[in-house]
């Protein structure tokens, strides 16, 4: 299985992995609107004997450092549970942290995502539609998030799903 950068001919692929994983086809939408706004900055497909099975997507974020937006993740269900997830998240941090970004933020699972890093508490002194628990953050730079607070926004895709 590789991770590699989405290709165009990638995109309806990444749209039913999408919308398999999750209830409904709402982040297999995010993804596209992000991409045709021009906010998918990150789009890393796990790819396994030509197949797409799993998407994660990197967008920009308005914050007091600068900042990025993890998510969707998805992995396609059949195949969940084997590592494909962490290795497209590792991944896209990596990715994030050779841009230079210093924190990032997103909105998932409260028991998934503190293995990586992410915390709600990290996230909590900063406002946005998305706050609660399971808002979360991670400093790619030490402690970059100390003492700051405010307002953290994401992409505009995400107010038009
Ligand atoms: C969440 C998701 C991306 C993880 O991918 P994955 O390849 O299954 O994950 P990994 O194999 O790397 O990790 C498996 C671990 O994640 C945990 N996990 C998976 N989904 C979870 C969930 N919804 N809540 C809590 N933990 C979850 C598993 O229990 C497992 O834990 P363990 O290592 O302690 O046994 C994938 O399950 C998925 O696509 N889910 C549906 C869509 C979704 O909810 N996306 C994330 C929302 S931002």
């Amino acid at each position: 299985m590789i991770i590699r950068t989405e290709r165009p001919d990638d995109i309806s692929a990444i749209f039913q992995v999408e919308a398999a994983a999750f209830e409904t086809d709402m982040e297999a939408r995010l993804v596209d609107i992000l991409r045709g706004d021009g906010d998918l900055t990150v789009s890393l497909v796990a790819e396994n004997d030509g197949e797409i099975v799993g998407h994660i997507a990197l967008s920009p974020m308005q914050g007091p450092v600068r900042t990025m937006g993890l998510g969707p993740v998805a992995v396609r269900p059949d195949l969940q549970k084997r590592g494909i997830g962490s290795k497209l998240i590792n991944a896209a941090l990596d990715i994030a942290r050779n841009m230079d970004i210093q924190a990032v933020f997103l909105l998932g699972h409260a028991e998934y995502y503190p293995r990586f890093g992410f915390s709600p508490e990290l996230a909590a002194p900063f406002t946005s539609p998305f706050a609660g628990p399971n808002f979360m953050a991670k400093e790619l730079e030490k402690d970059c998030l100390k003492d700051k607070t405010g307002k953290v926004e994401y992409a505009p895709g995400f107010s038009k799903i």
